[in-house]
């Protein structure tokens, strides 16, 4: 599997994941549990990015802008995320959900729009399925069972 449609598969997960903890009808203790699991996949398919997927692309000179604007938003994701294991206010736990949900979901949108289409002209195929192993490897060595 060649590394964009890995990265593709991973964010369906992300966005059914994100859609099914931010239905009204699940108790906020159901909520925190599902997001425990789903924030622990979210970082590590952040952390393949930044490890595998963004040093392999940076060595051609015309993806650097926008791997820049990438890593800024992941960031940005990972405080968010950080701030919510800290909250104990509820409401405040909610809407910080919501928000990290559309943030994520523009983020995963960036990524597919702005990049993977640079880099689907730019790349060889042959280089991206050897990448695309790099990051199924990754994977299985950070295993999240994401329902
Ligand atoms: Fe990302
Ligand atoms: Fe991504």
């Amino acid at each position: 599997m060649d590394a964009i449609t890995f990265i593709l598969n991973e964010h369906k997960k992300i966005r059914k994941n994100f859609a099914a903890i931010t239905k009204i009808n699940l108790s906020i203790s159901a909520k925190k549990r599902r997001f425990v699991t789903l924030s622990k996949f979210l970082d590590t398919h952040e952390k393949m990015e930044e490890k595998i997927w963004y040093p392999a692309l940076k060595k051609n000179s015309k993806l650097r802008v926008t791997i820049k604007l990438l890593i800024a938003e992941e960031k940005k994701a990972a405080q968010v995320i950080k701030k919510m294991k800290a909250t104990k206010d509820n409401e405040i736990w909610n809407e910080t959900l919501s928000k990290l949900k559309k943030a994520v979901s523009n983020h995963a949108k960036d990524e597919e729009t702005k990049l993977f289409p640079k880099v689907e002209k730019l790349i060889e195929e042959e280089d991206l399925i050897a990448l695309g192993k790099k990051l199924k490897a990754f994977r299985s060595k950070h295993k999240v069972q994401l329902r």
